[in-house]
This record gives structure tokens, sequence and C-alpha cells, in this order.
């Protein structure tokens, strides 16, 4: 039979050879586990007489409160000194990219609005939005298009009943600013919105479209204010050397009216057939407001002139980032969304 003594000896060099946690850990069972060593002890005490067992019990208790210290004290220095190997093995390499982030960017639309309007906000014009389903009132009538007339086969529309349709050029809020600030002079705002009309959809008509309207009136404007404002949209939005043409056009709403063309960014003039040989390209319509259409708001046409300008932007984005079809600009690719992070 074994002595507490044996048994102490026995288990502190078992512990000792242990050199790794696998092996203590197996140790820890055969010292002390069920029927590991110190539990064989205990089952000494039945043979002993009754005034021994304290004694007996306490020693072996003792032992076992040393071994299991000694235990304890081996994992944890076996689990730092694992811990320093893996440390000193292990190499960061802080120059591996990280994993990138996808965030999400502004719609080549929006990116163009957005250009626009700070660009007007900057000289002085104050942003106005109108109603998406408008009066007939306020986008024919008021810009001299009356009951009809045939130009209003050019804007066929979706109505929602006689008097209410959806509008057809952001000019419908024009008429309206006319109108509630007719006694607010002078005016000078930038209206973004969304249009419609009812065209077949191709790769330069959408049945939907967004369009920026431009409204200066005051004493004394003349057209080559209009020419200048222009020029600065044009060089802020196509870069400095972009130059611009007035080519006499025909608007109810305007008088003189003017259409605006660019210089065709892919030929520089020469000719070719993004701009169908002829070195321009149609950005938007302008003209000096008919005096008609400041008389029908309550504004004195012969005290007041003004111009206006009504510029697509779904044409302005096409342009100038040569997106051949309109309607990827709807379809929401990811692709396409992709390649415009920034205005440049
Ligand atoms: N409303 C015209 C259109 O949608 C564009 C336009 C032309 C607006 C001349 C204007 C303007 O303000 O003066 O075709």
């Amino acid at each position: 039979m074994s002595s507490i003594h044996d048994i102490k000896e026995e288990s502190l060099q078992l512990l000792k050879d242990a050199d790794n946690l696998e092996k203590l850990e197996k140790l820890r069972v055969e010292i002390l586990g069920k029927k590991g060593l110190l539990a064989d002890l205990m089952k000494q005490m039945r043979d002993l007489d009754k005034d021994e067992r304290p004694v007996f019990g306490q020693k072996v208790n003792d032992l076992k409160q040393e071994l299991e210290k000694i235990i304890r004290e081996k994992i944890s220095s076996f689990i730092e000194s694992e811990m320093l190997k893996k440390l000193s093995e292990e190499k960061i390499d802080i120059t591996l990219p990280g994993a990138s982030l996808k965030h999400g960017n502004k719609h080549p639309l929006t990116l163009m609005s957005d250009a626009i309007l700070e660009l007007y906000t900057s000289m002085g014009y104050t942003v106005v939005k109108g109603p998406e389903i408008e009066l007939d009132k306020y986008n024919f009538e008021r810009a001299n298009i009356p009951e009809n007339h045939p130009a209003r086969e050019m804007q066929d529309t979706f109505f929602v009943d006689v008097e209410r349709l959806l509008r057809t050029h952001t000019t419908a809020i024009q008429t309206r600013v006319l109108e509630s600030e007719s006694n607010n002079l002078p005016i000078k705002v930038i209206c973004p919105g969304k249009t419609y009309r009812r065209d077949d959809d191709d790769a330069t008509h959408s049945h939907q479209f967004i369009q920026i309207e431009g409204l200066l009136i005051d004493e004394n404007i003349k057209m080559t204010d209009l020419k200048g404002t222009l020029e600065v949209m044009a060089t802020h939005l196509f870069g400095d050397d972009q130059k611009i043409r007035l080519r006499p056009s025909y608007f109810q709403f305007t008088e003189p009216s003017v259409e605006v063309d660019l210089v065709c960014f892919n030929c520089k003039g020469e000719g070719c057939s993004v701009c169908k040989q002829t070195g321009w390209i149609e950005l938007l319509g302008a003209g000096m407001v008919h005096p008609k259409v400041l008389e029908m708001a309550g504004i004195d046409s012969l005290r007041y002139s003004g111009f206006a300008f009504g510029l697509g932007v779904d044409r302005a984005v096409m342009l100038k980032y040569g997106v051949k079809d309109i309607r990827s600009l709807y379809t929401n690719d990811v692709r396409l969304l992709d390649m415009f992070d920034r205005f440049d």
C-alpha cells in the first residue's frame, strides 16, 4: 500500500515531467480524478482506526490542495509561454490593403442637378419647386399656349382630369412664380423638377425626365444678360473652354426665343457622328420672357423684362458623360452608377 509520502513524491515527479498542456490535463485526471491516485489513498481510510481517520483525511486534503495549486500554476505558465511564442512568430503585414467598405454614390442626374443649383444659388438665385400634377392654367395657358393651340401637340401628356395633368415642363413653375411674385420684383429663381410627356421611350426620350428652369425678371434685363448667364453655366458644367452659340428658335412663352448649342465635346466643332457633322450639340431652350406672359401674371411688361431658360438634366448628363441611352439613367444598374462618384 502506498503511503501519502510515496504518492506525493510520485505525483510531484510526474508533474515535473509534464511539458505541455495535454500531458498536464491527463495527469490531472490520473492524480485528482475519481479513479486517481488520491482517490486510492482515501480508500485506505476504511482500514484506519477511528481516531486516526481525521488526521489522515486532513493530510490527504492538504496534499490535494498542494497538487491542485501546482497544476494551476503550471497551466497558466504553459498558456503564457504559448502566447508569447505565438506573438513572437506571428507577423502582421500592415501594408496589406484593408477590406474596402462599399459606399453609395449620388446618381448622375443628382450630381448634375446639384452642380447647376449650386452655381445659380451662388449667383443669388433662389431654388423654387412646384407640383408635378399641375393645372392646365400654369402648364399651358399662362405660358401663352391657349387651348387648341397646335403647340400643345408637341407636349402631349398624361391628364388626371380635364384641368389637371402631369406637367410637361418646368415652365409651369415659372408661370406660378411670375404670378405669386408679381408684386415682389425682381425675380431670380432656379426651378428643378420632374417633367412628363406622352413620348414613346427610346434611346433619347423618356416619358419622365428632369428639367431645370431659370427665370430672371427685373428692369433693363437684356438678351446679353441671358447670353452671359448661359456662358457661365456652360463653362461651369462642361469645362473652361466650352463655347456656346444661340440659334434663333420659337417658343410660345419667349420672344425672341433661342436654342442654345454647345460646341461638340467630341470633335471640338470639326463635325463628327455625335454632332451629326454640324459641330454643335443642342443643350437647352431659352429666350426673353414674352410680354404677354408677364401681363397674364400681372407684371407691367413696359417696365419689366427678363429672360428664362429650360434645360434637360438628362440631356446634360448624356452629353457630359457620353451616356448613349437615356433609359440607363432610370434602370439603376449599379455597374453604371458606380462609375459616377463625383462631378467632374
Ligand atoms: N419649356 C421648354 C421645353 O420644355 C424649354 C424652355 C424653352 C424653357 C425656353 C424656357 C424657355 O424657360 O425660355 O421644351
